[in-house]
């Protein structure tokens, strides 16, 4: 019996294949390279000195995917595949509801139909949109959402919701991750975003490497410690390992029979500003890092930081990777792979 990972390909795809080798799965990975390259699949093989399996699919591509289900005995899907970058999702919605809407109908219908109705899905804790309180906790009101790509995820999750009402036979886990950075400790995967970063991290070690050279600041006049915005960083090893133990609660649901889909919140439940991170990051590199205010992003939050304790208590699962560590990782990768995948 194998799993199923979407998208496994990339960032934090290739993250959770590792994890779940080591973890002796039987690992089926389907993606189609839009955003990430097969050398990661061949480190991941390289790091646990184990094989996967790969098809190079859209998970739009039906038949193919119909295809995998028959030669493959998949037991559960954990499903990353799927368009993220925020920006891009506000000048192009169809493309990110076709993908991330259409992909996930598509995928699930394929699974009912061979009989796999054990799904670990994606989220984001977007769908909490500027939250009604922090800590962030599961019953925090979901849906506030801002931009295209944050819908689709609170669409899906909806949609899951709605499988679930209709066939309790159905066992699906939502996972709402907070902010993944960080790298596999060996450095040899990573993020590897492209064209200019979007997001702080890739961002910050872009300018530690000289690629990039100076960093932004989006605001330095939020409500919070130093004015700059607060998140809760969470390291990918650690979200991955979140993911093992979601299948671990998959196979107790499906002995017990779920009595709902589960929700689970991924961080590590402390709050990191923007100067915090990049303190913590010229630590690890030993010089300073050039970095200016700016205005405000058009949609940015000042806070954002998870409670995770109900995935301590059902899951069994903590982040145990501080921001130094976070910062170290990123920057072993980033400094041995200065242009990610493509060398
Ligand atoms: P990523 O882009 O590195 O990985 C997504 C993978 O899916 C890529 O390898 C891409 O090629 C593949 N893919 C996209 N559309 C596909 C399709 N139609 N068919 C087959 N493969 C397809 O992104 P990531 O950071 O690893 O994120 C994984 C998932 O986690 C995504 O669903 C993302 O929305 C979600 N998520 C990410 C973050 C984050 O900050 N990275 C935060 C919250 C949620
Ligand atoms: C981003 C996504 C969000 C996703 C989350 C999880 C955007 C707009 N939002 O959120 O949908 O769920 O990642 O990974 O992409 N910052 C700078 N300078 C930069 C980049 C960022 O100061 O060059 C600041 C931001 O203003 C923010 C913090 O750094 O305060 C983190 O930003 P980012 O890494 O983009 O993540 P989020 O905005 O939290």
């Amino acid at each position: 019996m194998a799993i199923l990972v979407t998208g496994g390909a990339g960032y934090i795809g290739s993250h959770t294949c590792v994890e779940l080798l080591n973890a002796g799965y039987e690992v089926v990975v389907v993606d189609n390279l839009y955003n990430s390259s097969e050398e990661s699949l061949r480190r991941v093989q390289e790091i646990t000195g184990k094989k996967l399996k790969f098809y190079e699919l859209d998970i739009l591509d039906r038949e193919a995917l119909d295809k995998v289900f028959e030669n493959e005995n998949i037991e559960s899907v954990i499903h990353f595949a799927g368009y993220k970058a925020v920006g891009e999702s506000v000048s192009k919605p169809l493309e990110y509801y076709y993908n991330n809407v259409t992909g996930t109908l598509v995928l699930t219908d394929v699974m009912r139909k061979h009989g796999c109705t054990s799904i670990v899905f994606s989220s984001s804790a977007t769908v909490y949109g500027d939250p009604a309180f922090v800590p962030i906790t599961e019953e925090c009101p979901v849906g506030g959402v801002t931009n295209p790509y944050g819908r689709t995820k609170f669409m899906i999750e909806q949609i899951l919701k709605d499988y679930y009402v209709a066939d309790q036979k159905w066992n699906i886990i939502l996972l709402r991750y907070f902010n993944p950075i960080g790298a596999h400790v060996s450095g040899k995967i990573g993020e590897d975003p492209k064209g200019i970063p979007n997001n702080l991290m890739p961002y910050v070690s872009q300018v530690a490497i000289g690629k990039l050279k100076t960093l932004g600041v989006f605001g330095n006049d939020y409500d919070t410690k130093d004015g700059t915005g607060v998140r809760d960083y969470i390291h990918v090893v650690d979200l991955a390992r979140g993911h093992v133990k979601a299948l671990d609660k998959i196979e107790e649901m499906k002995k017990n029979g779920a009595d709902e889909v589960k929700i689970y919140n991924l961080g590590t439940g402390n709050g990191v500003s923007v100067l915090d991170l990049v303190h913590a990051f010229e630590k690890v590199i030993g010089r300073e890092l050039p970095y200016e205010i700016k205005p405000r992003r058009a949609g940015d939050i000042a806070t954002c930081y998870a409670d995770p304790s109900k995935a301590e208590r059902e899951l069994h699962w903590k982040a145990e990777y501080d921001i130094d560590r976070m910062c170290e990782d990123s920057w072993r990768w980033q400094s041995a792979n200065p242009n990610g995948y493509a060398e």
